[in-house]
């Protein structure tokens, strides 16, 4: 398969939604184009792609695993490291993750393949794709690790920390259920500290302290690289 065919099972619509990250990076690799041919039309969440799903009709998640596991979901994977990490470290949790990028896709495709880690599924677009179709309260877990910054400020209202991707990303977290944010940039934190309580979350904490079981990923070790701080804020869905 080309890689213009590889990308094409990825539903890519890019009009459907304004999506200002990058869907290509550098040219993919043999092995990159294998694992995207391969692997990735099985770990995608049945129902949720436009072939399967024109309609977009709600979809039930207990389908994803086949049971009634708890499902966390990881937006922004980027190469894949953190949501590899958590499924080896909680096998009986089903993981969901949203990556746009098609070479992060192919990233994540190849560590799934060296870790054998069964306990994942792969949304190769738009997190908001997902939330259409997700019913209410059926996340319990959301780790959303150093979003596109967007520094220019007339670009922060494409930040992730805005109403119009927090309320349904509220609506489909449970009670309880707790939002991971990791940052490196000041102004972030402070749009965060704005926002995501109007969306229906408690701060518990804001602390310059990793979480117990994060690793640390590609992104943060290039905000290391250039000196910039890290941020980890932890909220819980009321
Ligand atoms: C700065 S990168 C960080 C990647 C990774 N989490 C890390 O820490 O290395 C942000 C990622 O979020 C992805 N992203 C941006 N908007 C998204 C959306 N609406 N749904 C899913 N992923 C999104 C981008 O494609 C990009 O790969």
């Amino acid at each position: 398969m080309t890689n213009d065919n590889a990308e094409n099972q990825r539903d890519t619509a890019p009009d459907r939604r304004n999506f200002y990250g990058r869907h290509h990076g550098k040219t993919l690799r043999s092995s990159q184009k294998t694992y995207l041919q391969e692997d990735l039309e099985r770990l995608r969440p049945p129902g949720t792609s436009r072939t399967d799903n024109p309609d977009r009709t709600p979809v039930n998640p207990a389908q994803f695993f086949g049971d009634a596991r708890p499902l966390w979901l990881e937006i922004g994977f980027g190469g894949g490291e953190h949501l590899v990490h958590m499924a080896a470290l909680n096998p009986n949790v089903g993981i969901i993750g949203c990556e746009p990028f098609v070479n992060g896709v192919a990233m994540l495709l190849g560590k799934i393949r060296q870790a054998d880690v069964t306990n994942l599924r792969v949304h190769p677009e738009d997190v908001r794709d997902l939330f259409d179709i997700l019913p209410d309260a059926c996340i319990a877990k959301t780790f959303l690790n150093y979003p596109d910054p967007w520094p220019k400020a007339r670009h922060h209202r494409r930040r992730f920390v805005t109403q119009n991707h927090l309320k349904p990303l509220a609506r489909v977290m449970q009670p309880g259920a707790e939002l991971r944010i990791a940052t490196d940039i000041d102004d972030y934190v402070r749009q965060t500290l704005e926002e995501v309580p109007q969306a229906g979350f408690n701060l518990l904490s804001n602390t310059a302290t990793p979480w117990a079981d994060w690793i640390s990923t590609r992104y943060e070790q290039k905000a290391i690289r250039e000196g910039r701080p890290q941020h980890y804020l932890t909220y819980r869905r009321k």
